[in-house]
C-alpha cells in the first residue's frame, strides 16, 4: 500500500516542518501551521536531454508593453499606467474591504472600452454578483460572469484563441486543482491553482486579476504565499469605519512600487478621489492645539494630512501609548529626543497620537510634524494657521533634509498654505509660500515658547 506523505505548512508565509508547532519560525505567525499531502516526489532528471539555451545580449530589440488604461486613474496609476496583457495582478485585502466592488467596477469600465473581460467569483452565485452590479449601475455593461471554483474547468473554457482580454478569479483561496490532494484555500492548492492560471494568462496575452483574502487566523493561505509568482502586487487598506480606501502597489514588474490610489466607498460603490489632500484636510477645524498639517509624500503624489496629538498626565508607571496610522517606535523615539534634547518632560505622559483619515504614514519626513503635534498639545500653543510641517528628526534632535521638497510645498500652496516649518538649508524656486527653517528641534520648540510668553504678555 502506498502510504500518503504529510506535511506541515504554515499558512501564513507557506514554510514547510516536519511536525506541526504552534508557532511559525519563519514569519511569527500563531496557530498559521496545518498538515497537508505531500504529493509524490517528482522523479529525478536525467542530464543531456535538455537543449542548449539560445543565449543573447542585452542590448537589442524590446518588445513594448501593450498597456490598456482601466477607465479608473486611481487604479491606473497604481499599476503603473495601465493594465499590460499577460500580466498577473494579485490584490490582496482584509475580507469586506471592497476588493470585489473594485473589480467589478474595473471590468465593467474594461467592458465597455471595448475589452472582452470574464468575471469568475468563487464565493458569491450569479445573483449575488449581479446584485451588486445592479447597485453599481453597471448591470448593462458586457461583462461575462461564471460562478466556479475548478481551475480545470476555468482552463479548459480560456485556453483557446479567443480567450478574455481580462479575466478576475474571485477569491483564489476557493480555486482547486483536482490532482492536487489538499483542501482549496491550503498553501498547495492556493500555489498549484495560480501557477496554472497565471500559465494560461502568459499563453494567451490575459491581463489576469487574483484576489487574496489576508487572514490572520490561517484557515485559508495568505496571499503572501504568491507574492512572488505574480507580476503585479496590490493591496487594498482601509479602515472599516472610514470610507477612504487606498489601493497600495508593493510589488510592481511594470512600474514603481510606492504609488497609491485613493478611493472612497459609499452607496455607489468605490469612487476615486483625485485630490486626497483636500479630502483628508476637509474636517479640519481652525486654530486648535494638538495638530500639524503634514506635507507628505505617498509614491509621485504629493498629500498633505492631519496629525494629531494629546498628551496627559498620567498617574500609571508606564503611561499609555497609542497611535493610529503611524509606527509606533518611531513616536516613542522623537518622544524620547524631545525629552532628552529639549528637556520636555514626557515619559510620565499618556500619549495618543492619530493621523487623521485612516492613512498609514510610514515617511520619516513626518517626524517634525510629530513633534510639532506633540508639543503644541503639551503647551495647548496651536500652530499657526495655515502652516504646513515637514522633515526627519535625528537622534540628536537635528532635523534632516528630505527629498522632494518643491511638489511638497507646491501642494501647501495649492491649498491655500502660507507657511512652511522645513529643514534648513532649503531652496526652491517658483514657490510663494514663506519658509521658516528648523535646525533643530529645539527651535520648534522655542516657537511654542515664544508664542505662549506673547499670550501671557497681551492677557
Ligand atoms: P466587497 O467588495 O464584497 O469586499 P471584499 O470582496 O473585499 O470581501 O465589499 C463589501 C463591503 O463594501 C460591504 O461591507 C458593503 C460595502 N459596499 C458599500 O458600502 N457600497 C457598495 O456600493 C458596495 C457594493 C459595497
Ligand atoms: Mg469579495
Amino acid at each position: 500500500m502506498v502510504k500518503t506523505r504529510s506535511q506541515f505548512v504554515c499558512q501564513s508565509c507557506g514554510s514547510v516542518y516536519t511536525k506541526w508547532s504552534g508557532k511559525c519560525e519563519a514569519c511569527g505567525e500563531w496557530n498559521t501551521i496545518t498538515e497537508e499531502a505531500v504529493d509524490a516526489t517528482p522523479k529525478g532528471m536525467t542530464v543531456g536531454k535538455g537543449r542548449a539555451l539560445e543565449l543573447v545580449t542585452l542590448s537589442g530589440t524590446i518588445e513594448e508593453l501593450a498597456r490598456r488604461t482601466t477607465g479608473m486613474l486611481e487604479l491606473d496609476r497604481v499599476l503603473g499606467g495601465g493594465l499590460v496583457a499577460g500580466s498577473a495582478i494579485l490584490i490582496g485585502g482584509d475580507p469586506g474591504i471592497g476588493k470585489s466592488t473594485l473589480l467589478l467596477q474595473a471590468v465593467a469600465a474594461l467592458a465597455k472600452s471595448g475589452l472582452k473581460t470574464v468575471y469568475i467569483s468563487g464565493e458569491e452565485s450569479v445573483s449575488q454578483v449581479r446584485l451588486r452590479a445592479q447597485r453599481l449601475g453597471h448591470d448593462k455593461a458586457e461583462v461575462e460572469l461564471a460562478s466556479a471554483t475548478s481551475v480545470r474547468d476555468i482552463i479548459s473554457s480560456f485556453d483557446r484563441p479567443d480567450a478574455p482580454d481580462v479575466l478576475v478569479i474571485d477569491s483564489i483561496q476557493t480555486m482547486y486543482v483536482d490532482n492536487v490532494e489538499s483542501a482549496p484555500g491550503t498553501v498547495s492548492q492556493v500555489r498549484a491553482a495560480s501557477h496554472e492560471l497565471i500559465k494560461l494568462a502568459k499563453k494567451r496575452s490575459i491581463a489576469l486579476f487574483l484576489v487574496g483574502h489576508v487572514t490572520k487566523d490561517g484557515q485559508i493561505a495568505g496571499p503572501r504565499v504568491l507574492e512572488h509568482m505574480v507580476d503585479t502586487v496590490l493591496y487594498f487598506e482601509g479602515e472599516r469605519g472610514h470610507q477612504f480606501r487606498i489601493l497600495r502597489a508593493v510589488k510592481n514588474r511594470f512600474g514603481g512600487t510606492d504609488e497609491i490610489g485613493v478611493f472612497e466607498m459609499g452607496d455607489g460603490g468605490l469612487s476615486e478621489v483625485t485630490n486626497p489632500s483636500a479630502l483628508f484636510l476637509s474636517e479640519r477645524e481652525g486654530e486648535i492645539s494638538g495638530s500639524a498639517v503634514f506635507a507628505g509624500m505617498e509614491g509621485s503624489r504629493p498629500m498633505l494630512l492631519e496629525v494629531q496629538a494629546l498628551v496627559n498626565t498620567s498617574g500609571m508607571a508606564n503611561p499609555r501609548r497609542a497611535v493610529v496610522g503611524w509606527d509606533s517606535a518611531r513616536l516613542s523615539m522623537i518622544l524620547a529626543v524631545l525629552e532628552s534634547r529639549c528637556g520636555i518632560q514626557m515619559s510620565d505622559k499618556e500619549v495618543y497620537l492619530n493621523v487623521a483619515g485612516g492613512l498609514k504614514v510610514s515617511e520619516p519626513a513626518a517626524d517634525l510634524a510629530v513633534a510639532a503635534a506633540l508639543v503644541s498639545a503639551l503647551t495647548h500653543m496651536p500652530l499657526p494657521l495655515r502652516t504646513v510641517v515637514f522633515g526627519e528628526i535625528g537622534l540628536s534632535g537635528e532635523v534632516r533634509q528630505v527629498g522632494r521638497t518643491e511638489p511638497r510645498l507646491k501642494e501647501a500652496e495649492k491649498l491655500g498654505f502660507e507657511k512652511a516649518y522645513l529643514p534648513g538649508k532649503t531652496k526652491i524656486k517658483g514657490v510663494q509660500i514663506g519658509m521658516h527653517a528648523i535646525h533643530h528641534v529645539d527651535d520648534l520648540v522655542a516657537l511654542f515658547r515664544s508664542s505662549a510668553r506673547k499670550v501671557a504678555a497681551e492677557s
